[in-house]
């Protein structure tokens, strides 16, 4: 059984069909790629794994369990987690306090706020600091902890982006474009870590347009073209056939 499936998706936003009955599947421990040029529908069905949006029509299944209807922290519950193609962020708070209101995102801060200073309980935020310190040293974030997250770069942000992912434990990752506007160092050191991330068990979906590391990180990839699956299979057949380069130049976006 596939841990996370799509069976014949379609999505319409009014008149535009962003999806049309499009199937991906992920295997345990995989990682699966999306390619395709802007506008195909990348991020829409990204946002269907994961149960943030709903689907005009077709299954989505976790580990065999239909998510449709689902409220986003059932569906963390069941495993499934993502990062945003524009990282969204609290600028104001420090890179350590970004990670503790990661699974709160939805809720005001003042909120969370209280609930942190609640003496009832302080066990768990104390061991959710303690998680948070784990996530940062994985990331080699740690030193920058105390810093705003506003000043952090464009790599650095989709760093603590992919840590906000990862204070919610879990099995699932979706990354959306997480090396779009990195620098190539770090871009690397991004690359290195999706490894590692898969490496110790956790499978993950990635959206990217730089090719020469979809190809390195990717055990399967799907070619995305106006809401279609044009393509799919391993990342050294589908980047060889000219249609998927003549679709990737097209779109302006390799
Ligand atoms: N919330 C929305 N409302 C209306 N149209 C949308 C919405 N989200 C996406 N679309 C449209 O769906 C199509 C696919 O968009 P998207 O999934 O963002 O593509 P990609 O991530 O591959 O660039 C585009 O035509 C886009 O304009
Ligand atoms: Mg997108």
């Amino acid at each position: 059984m596939s841990i996370l499936s799509a069976i014949d998706v379609t999505k319409a936003f009014g008149g535009v069909t962003a999806l049309s009955r499009c199937s991906v599947k992920m295997e345990s421990g995989q990682v699966i790629g999306l390619v395709g040029p802007n506008g195909a529908g990348k991020t829409t069905l990204f946002n269907i794994l994961s149960g943030l949006i709903a689907p005009s029509s077709g299954a989505v299944e976790i580990q065999g369990r239909s998510i449709i209807g689902m409220r986003p922290d059932q569906i963390v519950a069941l495993g499934a987690a993502k990062t945003f193609q524009v990282a969204r962020g609290f600028g104001s708070l420090s890179v350590l306090e970004n990670l503790l209101v990661a699974d709160s995102s939805q809720r005001d801060l003042s909120v969370w706020r209280a609930f942190a200073n609640f003496p009832g309980r302080l066990g768990t935020h104390r061991a959710l600091v303690r998680q948070a310190i784990d996530v940062l040293a994985f990331l080699k974030l740690i030193d920058l902890k105390d810093m705003a997250a506003s000043h952090l770069s464009t790599g650095q942000k989709k760093l603590l982006d992919i840590g906000r992912a990862l204070m919610l434990s879990p099995k699932i990752i979706l990354l959306d474009e997480p090396l779009a506007g990195v620098n190539p160092k770090l871009a690397e050191q991004i690359a290195e870590r999706i490894d590692d991330l898969r490496r110790s068990g956790m499978s993950v979906a990635l959206v990217e347009h730089r090719v020469e590391f979809v190809r390195e990180l990717c055990d399967y990839v799907y070619v995305l073209s106006e809401g279609k699956i044009l393509m799919e299979g391993r990342p050294n057949n589908v980047f060889s056939h000219t249609e998927v380069i003549s679709t990737f130049l097209g779109g302006g976006a390799a």
